[in-house]
């Protein structure tokens, strides 16, 4: 038995979080409790506010909960300090964002090249990394340009070759299609999906399309900072 099968992938625990404001405690997450599978592909849905964001930052290290605990693989990354979660979260997770947040300046091979580089790969390695992840996403003519340069679903397909580029078990994916049309929006999905079904990591995709949350293996909805079923 493999420890795939001993230990879930993830596994929160009561988690919570609220936001001191100037104007008082805003509660957002009121104690979710999930466990989610290696290689599963979830979509998240719930409506405008419900902590959907609030949620996938705290799963990926990129904010902390109020209470309550995130186990990856067993290890509770709400205890882990600042250099600890960096590392983390850039060998484990990936992260495609509704707005590609590229680097403007870079190109699509230089963005994708990026998290490789800051891993301290050498050069050539990371490159040749980028240049299949690229070709996996049917880029490979568009490897110079920069992202102001590219369609808004060509931005995408440069975001999700960026998110794989450390081979992450774990795919966070807030809303990628929230800003393209309903066909850029299909053909980012069926990208996702073939790369999912031909890679080794887990899945979580936020979106307000229900077409595209039912084609997933599990629809977690989220309501009023719970999961609702
Ligand atoms: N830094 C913050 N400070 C205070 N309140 C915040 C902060 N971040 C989020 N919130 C509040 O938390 C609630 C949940 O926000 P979140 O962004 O997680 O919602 P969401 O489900 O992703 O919504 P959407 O579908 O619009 O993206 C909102 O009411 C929001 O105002
Ligand atoms: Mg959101």
């Amino acid at each position: 038995m493999t420890m795939d099968a001993l230990v879930p992938l993830i596994e929160v625990r009561n988690l919570t979080k609220h936001f001191e404001t100037g104007h008082g405690r805003v509660e957002v997450l009121s104690g979710i409790d999930l466990v989610i599978r290696h290689r599963e592909r979830i979509a998240v849905m719930g409506a405008s506010g419900a902590g959907k964001t609030t949620f996938m930052n705290i799963l990926g290290g990129l904010d902390h909960p109020s209470g309550g605990s995130v186990l990856i693989e067993g290890r509770d990354i709400s205890r882990f300090g600042g250099g600890e979660l960096d590392r983390f979260r850039n060998s484990t997770i990936g992260f495609v964002f509704q707005f590609h947040q590229l680097l403007p300046e870079f190109s699509a091979l230089e963005n994708v090249m990026m998290p490789a580089l800051i891993a301290g790969d050498p050069y050539r390695k990371a490159r040749e990394k980028a240049l299949y992840l690229l070709e996996r996403v049917g880029l490979s003519h568009r490897l110079v340009h920069k992202p102001g340069e590219l369609s808004g679903g060509e931005q995408q397909r440069v975001a999700v070759a960026r998110a794989l580029a450390m081979k992450p078990r774990i795919l966070l994916a807030d809303e990628p299609t929230g800003n393209l049309d309903s066909r850029t929006s299909e053909e980012i999905l069926e990208l996702l999906n073939s790369l999912h079904a031909g890679g080794d990591f887990t899945m979580l995709i936020v979106t307000h399309d229900e077409s595209l949350a039912r084609r997933q293996d599990r629809l977690i909805v989220m309501k009023d900072g719970r999961v609702e079923r």
